[in-house]
């Protein structure tokens, strides 16, 4: 750790004055997530880092947002952008130090905005002290006991302790050789091989992380996104599992981050959504409610039915989790109806606030997504060969009517960075350029996730629009994009930017994050209608345009004239 990890005396946090005071603001909260390496980047080196993020927050200001969640900025080789983490509590020379995060911490809570760090508990990198610790210390040590190593199966050992594959493709594990040359014993990776994963069943792993979050709850930090929360407990004797086979893109069971979304529940396999990982976050929340000002912790589990992702987030463990079912709804009034109110009543019968979502850095971004001709499954991503590719103003439009949708529900609502711009996914990134570990574990057949997570357009005229001073960029930014640059929307009536803006600026003056959904009557299957509060929210998913009901449109997705349109959502009051 650096001398700059000290705190600075007056660290302001969430309850200082320019925060609401704290009550709960969570369950009504816009969280926009950063990933870090894309938002800005004030080194220029084509890599964004905390002080291009300080240097842009009050563009999040004027959005209206109430917090940001960054993904992984920590020590790591970046073998699978950051989520494999060398050291948990210092930041990554790419994205800066800790004075920067302290500058960055400092300036959102001055804009009003709380800071969400992403905690990645699952799995540490490869080159993680304890793992190397692990390696060099041999069978039955108890480093080796911090991970999850095995012995092979077969003569030699030479055959994987079981059969599961890593999310990432290929199996799930690795044969480590020792310091002799030859091969012994297997670690479990569930992701990329230079991601390990812990072994949750250890009190000394518990107690290390218990460490990890009073650091950055010391430093002021509002919450953790919780990384693989589903997933740090697996099944006793890790039996072998054969997986449903693939189907469509609700389909699954697979090794993906998604297991399906289905009404029913399903088995789960024996590494996702064991009973046993409820008793870490119940300890995680004792230690959170230590502390002043409402600090959160917000589950990404890819578990199904609703009912069970509810479980993350009972009275005494997570105060959110993300909804991926509602995620990967299809542009359709009826499914829609129907997540809400699955959605609704699974969370609160846990007295839990439901979250909606649409895009994050795991997916194909919703601008792209929503018209997508063929089923792609969560995480394969899409590239110049997929089958399927969307018309890219049908996506928008979709995109547009699906947010002003999410953002009129009540709850806690995501956006992920860039949407605000209506950007889509980039299709056509050149395979030299590609760099998500999907890619390359399966040789090229799924595409991965690079398309969501390239640069974000700040000036159409500036070198890598805006992105830095120098036009370097990690992953090459589409030409078209100087056209969806922030500059180019800002105060542009009818533009993404000022509909993004204008929704979250009324869902505020409405209360609509604390509101609930009445459903109105009368309205074709392909419409989603309802009330909440004194707002009136349609939202037309078919083709034919519907007429309108009395009152003032205060927002609309697409242009009206007197009817409402297909693929477009009005807010009226
Ligand atoms: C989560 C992250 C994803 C990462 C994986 C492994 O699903 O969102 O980006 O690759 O975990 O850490």
């Amino acid at each position: 750790m650096s001398n700059e990890s000290a705190l600075p005396a007056a660290m302001p946090s969430a309850t200082d004055a320019a925060l609401a005071p704290g009550a709960e603001w969570w369950r009504t909260a816009v969280i926009y997530q950063i990933y870090p390496r894309s938002f800005a980047d004030a080194s220029g080196d084509g890599i964004g880092d905390l002080p291009g993020i300080t240097g842009r927050l009050d563009s999040l200001a004027a959005l209206g947002v109430d917090a940001i969640w960054l993904s992984p900025f920590y020590t790591s080789p970046q073998k699978d952008a950051g989520y494999d983490v060398a050291d948990y509590c210092d930041i990554d020379p790419l994205f800066g130090t800790l004075a920067d995060f302290n500058a960055m911490t400092a300036r959102a809570h001055e804009l009003g905005i709380r800071v969400i760090v992403d905690l990645v508990p699952n799995h540490s990198s490869d080159q993680h002290r304890w793992f190397q610790a692990a390696l060099a210390a041999g069978a039955g040590s108890v480093e080796r006991a911090r991970y999850i190593f095995r012995d092979g199966k077969g003569k030699n050992g030479e055959l994987p302790p079981n059969n599961w594959q890593s999310v990432f493709g290929g199996p799930a594990w690795t044969r480590v050789t020792g310091a002799d040359g030859q091969p012994e014993q297997w670690y479990l990776h569930l992701f990329d091989s230079s991601q390990p994963d812990l072994d949750w069943n250890n009190r000394w792993v518990r107690d290390q992380f218990l460490d990890v979050l009073r650091f950055w709850l010391d430093r002021g930090v509002d919450g953790f996104r919780v990384d693989v929360a589903h997933g740090m407990i697996k099944a006793d004797g890790l039996p072998d599992y054969t997986p449903p086979a693939e189907g469509g893109s609700m389909g699954g069971g697979t090794a993906t981050l998604e297991p399906g979304i289905s009404d029913e529940a399903t088995d789960d396999p024996p590494y996702w959504a064991q009973d046993g990982v409820h008793e870490i976050y119940r300890e995680w929340r004792i230690l959170l409610d230590s502390y002043p000002g409402g600090r959160i912790l917000a589950a990404e589990a890819w578990v199904d039915p609703l009912s069970k992702v509810a479980n993350w987030v009972r009275p005494d463990e997570m105060h959110q989790a993300f909804n991926f079912a509602y995620l990967e709804t299809p542009w359709a009034g009826k499914d829609l109806r129907a997540v809400i109110d699955d959605s609704i009543e699974a969370f609160s019968a846990v007295g839990a606030p439901s979250t909606w979502v649409l895009s994050n850095h795991d997916v194909v971004r919703h601008a792209s997504r929503l018209a997508l001709t063929a089923d792609n499954l969560q995480g394969h991503g899409i590239g110049p060969k997929t089958v399927g590719l969307p018309d890219q103003e049908v996506g928008l439009r979709r995109a547009r009517a699906a947010t002003a949708l999410m953002l009129s529900l009540p709850g806690s609502a995501y956006i992920y960075q860039g949407e605000e711009l209506g950007l889509p996914e980039a299709i056509d990134l050149p395979d030299s350029a590609r760099q998500d570990p999907t890619w390359f574990r399966t040789n090229g057949e799924r595409y991965g996730r690079d398309g969501c997570r390239v640069p974000l357009p700040w000036e159409a005229d500036a070198p890598a629009f805006g992105f830095n001073g120098t036009g370097a960029s990690w992953l090459p930014q589409p030409t078209g994009w100087s056209a969806l640059a922030r500059d180019k929307q800002l105060g542009v009536q009818g533009s993404t930017l000022e509909l993004y803006r204008r929704a979250l600026e009324l869902r505020r003056e409405h209360a609509l994050g604390s509101g609930d959904v009445t459903w109105l009557d009368g309205y074709p299957d392909d419409v989603v209608a309802f009330r909440n509060g004194s707002v009136t929210v349609i939202a037309n998913t078919g083709t034919k345009p519907i007429a309108l009901p009395a009152g003032d449109v205060v927002l609309s997705s697409a242009p009206i004239d007197g009817e409402l349109p297909g693929d477009a959502t009005v807010w009226l009051v």
